[in-house]
This record gives C-alpha cells, sequence and structure tokens, in this order.
C-alpha cells in the first residue's frame, strides 16, 4: 500500500490535469443535445482505464447512456469490491451566474471549478487514480475489482435497475463503494450510513377552457391558480407536519441512539444558515434543522407556473396552473406508496370547479446501511489512516436510489465515503470541489482497498 500512496502523491498534479480534461466533456445527461458528448464523457474515461492497466473495460449499452464497466481479477481469495459512480453532470443553467465557463475547469483557492467537479467525475476519479496508484507502482490489488460507472443517474437511472437485474453474474461483488456524498464538514470526516428517497410528482388543475379577461369572468369563475396555491399551502400544518393521509405510515423513527449521535456532531448552525442564506430555520415540530434535514421526510414544491409571468401587467383568469412536487423519503417509506397517497390527496381535495391532472415523473427508495458491517469499518479505518481522527456516521438528506437496488437485486451493503461538502454548489452556479479532498478521497480509496482485504482475510 505504502508505494501506492506514494505513487498517489507524487502524481498529484497529473491526477488533477486528467481531471481536468474530463470535466471538459460537457456530459449533461437529460438533454438530448449532449448525447454525444455523454458518449465521449464514457470513452474518455473507459481509455483512461484502460490505459493504467485495468484488465477488462467495455463501454456498455443501455438503452440509454452507457455504463463503463471495468474488471481487474487477482484472486478467488481476495473480496470483491464494486465500484460504483456516475459521469454524467447536471446541466449548468442559469449560465449568467458562473463567474467562469462551467465545461471550462479552473482552479481557485484550492478548488477546482467546473459542473460536474464534485458530483460526481471528481469523485468516481478518485477511486480510478487509487487502482492506477497500486497497478502503476507495481503493487498487487489487495481486492478484486469491478467498476460501474453510469451515465444516467442525473436524470434518473431509468436504465440502471434493469442493466444490474440482467447483469447479477457479472456485477457480483462483496460490498459497493460509492463516494457521491459528502464530509460532514471539511476536516472533519464521515461515512454516511443513509440517504433519503424521492417521489416526484407533477400535478395540474384547469378551470376555464381557456384564458379569460379577469374583469369580465373574476368573480364568476375560480381561478385555478387561487386553487392550486390553497391546495398546496395545506399541504403541511402548523407544526409543518405534512397532511397526506397514512404519510408518516412507514416511517422508521430516529431511535435514541441516533438522535444523541446527530448532538455530538459539530455543527455550526449559523454557518449553515449563513451558506443557506436564511435568516431562519423551518423543520417540523420537535426536529432540529439537521434532523429535518436527513433523518425526517419532506414535501417541496420544486417549480409552479400558470397565467401571466412576462412583463408589465395581463388582466388574465388563467386556464391552468402546474406545479412539480417532490417529497425526500425516509426508510421504510416507499416511493409508490407515497405518489400513491399523494394522488389520494390531490384527488380527494381538487375543488370541483377544477379538473385534475397528476403525473408521476420518478422515484427511488431510501436506504440504511448497518454501521457494524466489515466494510464500514475497514472504511472507518481508512478514513481514520487520512484525517487522524474517526468519523462520524451520519445520516445524508439527497438521494441515490441505486444503494437501495443494490441491496434488493445483488444483496450487497454499500459504503458511502464522499467527500463533498454542502458549499460545494453542486447542481447549482459554480460548482467547485476542494483539491485537498480530491487528494484525500484518493488516498481513502488506496487504505480502503488495503482494509477491506485484511478485515475479510
Ligand atoms: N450526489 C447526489 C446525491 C447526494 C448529494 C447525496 C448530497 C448526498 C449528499 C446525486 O447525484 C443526486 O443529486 N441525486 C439526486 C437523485 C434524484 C434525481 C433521484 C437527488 O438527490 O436529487
Ligand atoms: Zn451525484
Amino acid at each position: 500500500m505504502n508505494d501506492a500512496l506514494a505513487y498517489a502523491q507524487s502524481h498529484a498534479d497529473t491526477f488533477v490535469d486528467q481531471l481536468s480534461d474530463w470535466l471538459r466533456i460537457p456530459s449533461i445527461s437529460t438533454d438530448p443535445e449532449y448525447n454525444a458528448d455523454t458518449r465521449r464523457a464514457a470513452d474518455w474515461l473507459a481509455d483512461d482505464l484502460r490505459r493504467i492497466g485495468v484488465q477488462k473495460v467495455e463501454v456498455m449499452e443501455t438503452g440509454g447512456h452507457p455504463i463503463v464497466y471495468a474488471e481487474h481479477y487477482i484472486g478467488d481469495d481476495k473480496p470483491t469490491v464494486l465500484v460504483y459512480g456516475h459521469y454524467d453532470v447536471q446541466p449548468p443553467d442559469p449560465l449568467d451566474l458562473w463567474h467562469s465557463p462551467p465545461f471550462e475547469p479552473v482552479i481557485k483557492d484550492g478548488d477546482i471549478i467546473a459542473r460536474g467537479s464534485a458530483d460526481d467525475k471528481g469523485q468516481a476519479f478518485m477511486h480510478v487514480k487509487s487502482v492506477e496508484a497500486y497497478l502503476q507502482s507495481g503493487t498487487d490489488l489487495p481486492v478484486n475489482l469491478k467498476m460501474m460507472i453510469e451515465g444516467e443517474e442525473e436524470s434518473g437511472s431509468v436504465h440502471l435497475a434493469p442493466f444490474i437485474e440482467n447483469n447479477k453474474d457479472l456485477l457480483a461483488a462483496d460490498v459497493v463503494l460509492v463516494s457521491d456524498t459528502s464530509l460532514f464538514a471539511p476536516g472533519v470526516p464521515s461515512i454516511a450510513y443513509g440517504l433519503r428517497g424521492l417521489a416526484y410528482v407533477e400535478v395540474e388543475l384547469t378551470g376555464p377552457s381557456k384564458d379569460l379577461h379577469s374583469g369580465v369572468y373574476g368573480g364568476g369563475v375560480e381561478n385555478p391558480i387561487n386553487a392550486l396555491a390553497r391546495m398546496i399551502a395545506d399541504l403541511h400544518d402548523e407544526n409543518h407536519h405534512i397532511t397526506v393521509e397514512g404519510f408518516y405510515d412507514n416511517v422508521r423513527d430516529l431511535t435514541d441512539e441516533e438522535r444523541e449521535a446527530y448532538k455530538a456532531l459539530p455543527f455550526d448552525l449559523e454557518a449553515w444558515m449563513e451558506e443557506a442564506g436564511v435568516k431562519a430555520t423551518k423543520s417540523e415540530a420537535g426536529y432540529t434543522a439537521l434532523e429535518g434535514t436527513s433523518g425526517r421526510p419532506t414535501l417541496d414544491v420544486n417549480g409552479i407556473w400558470g397565467g401571466y409571468t412576462g412583463k408589465g401587467a395581463k388582466t388574465v383568469l388563467p386556464s391552468k396552473a402546474t406545479a412539480k412536487i417532490s417529497c425526500r423519503l425516509v426508510p421504510d417509506q416507499g416511493p409508490e406508496e407515497i405518489t400513491a397517497k399523494l394522488r389520494r390527496h390531490f384527488e380527494q381535495h381538487v375543488p370541483d370547479t377544477m379538473t385534475l391532472d397528476f403525473r408521476d415523473l420518478h422515484g427511488g427508495h431510501g436506504a440504511i446501511v448497518d454501521t457494524s458491517a466489515p466494510a464500514m469499518q475497514a472504511a472507518a479505518d481508512a478514513l481514520e489512516g487520512v484525517f487522524g481522527q474517526r468519523p462520524h456516521f451520519t445520516r445524508e438528506g439527497g438521494s441515490i436510489p441505486v444503494v437501495a437496488d443494490f441491496k434488493k437485486i445483488l444483496g450487497l451493503d454499500t459504503v458511502l465515503m464522499g467527500f463533498g461538502l454542502d458549499s460545494d454548489s453542486i447542481h447549482s452556479p459554480n460548482e467547485r470541489f476542494g483539491l485537498d479532498r480530491f487528494h484525500q478521497g484518493i488516498e481513502a480509496s488506496i487504505r480502503f482497498l488495503d482494509a477491506y482485504a485484511k478485515q475479510e482475510a
């Protein structure tokens, strides 16, 4: 392992140059205009994996964007680690808020700034460089390695679960390793043991069959925007509880130990509020903001539109109002269950002046990983080696639906060893990834493979 660590150290700058090259490829999976670029990002990665000496590398078709699959076999006596990540990125919009072009990486104050730098090219690449450090320093990998880097994570991973179903033998492993989450704070190592799920819907109310003059018809015809706004306002009560019937039925309550662990985290509420740009927090009664953002379910309107939104005034009584609404879920809530409950809620509450169109967009399950699993302890040892302190085990508010699929389809636990920070602006303008964390992540990956092999031996 020491030769690998030394190799990573002496090649630190080269690794950053290579990452910059990959970040220059705009692999925006949700926008068909970027299909060729998205494929180019897959090919780029496959070429790098071949160049560093990985035995088997394939760009596999899925019906959507391809999956980069790689394999390096050492021996039957070694455990097998499956690394998952994604090479696709979110659209960079709004472009005018970027201080430099999103696909021309720049390094500023120790951060590499580009779309995908933290989510997830920079983090996925840490494992590629860890493997390179082993193979190119003449050290055998301590484990059998499989890698599956997908290109549709930011657009719902629609082809991923079928791919896993159809390739169970190919993907057979002992554990999954993912870096697509965050450190608790700079210099404060953490391993995520919980992720939230998601249920995403779109709701449209139609009142009059066409837009009307608000002076001629207003007062006799109900306005769909007024009606939708009232329905949305009623989705929370005064305790910020979600009012959808049965919404909390399958929520796994936070245990006393978990709530103690939340309290033990070095959380700076003032700094957190400043980062979010808010003057006060708002969470479900009885829960802290930290619990609310990771251990409890939510319902948020992501967008709402209708009527006239152009310049000046137009006296219109609109025909339609539409909203995108998503719920973050916690185990053991399921996206189908919650979407069905939301549908029933809207059907029961729609005023008889309106017709309702309720559309299910997508969803995914949350996950809780057993922190006592050998791989979790190996990850804790690896992070201790890098940071000189034991990591915290944390729950995170974001979603990586494939983690539940790994458990359900392959029976595998996932170690979520992420190096992002909430302040990385993922999905926002000026996304960044600290180069210190990039290098710490490479070191942690090298140490994890070694520690896990020893655990299993
Ligand atoms: N890397 C994020 C998920 C994440 C972010 C986990 C921060 C923990 C902390 C991932 O790429 C992502 O954005 N996922 C989507 C999933 C959705 C489209 C199903 C999300 O959470 O919105
Ligand atoms: Zn991600």
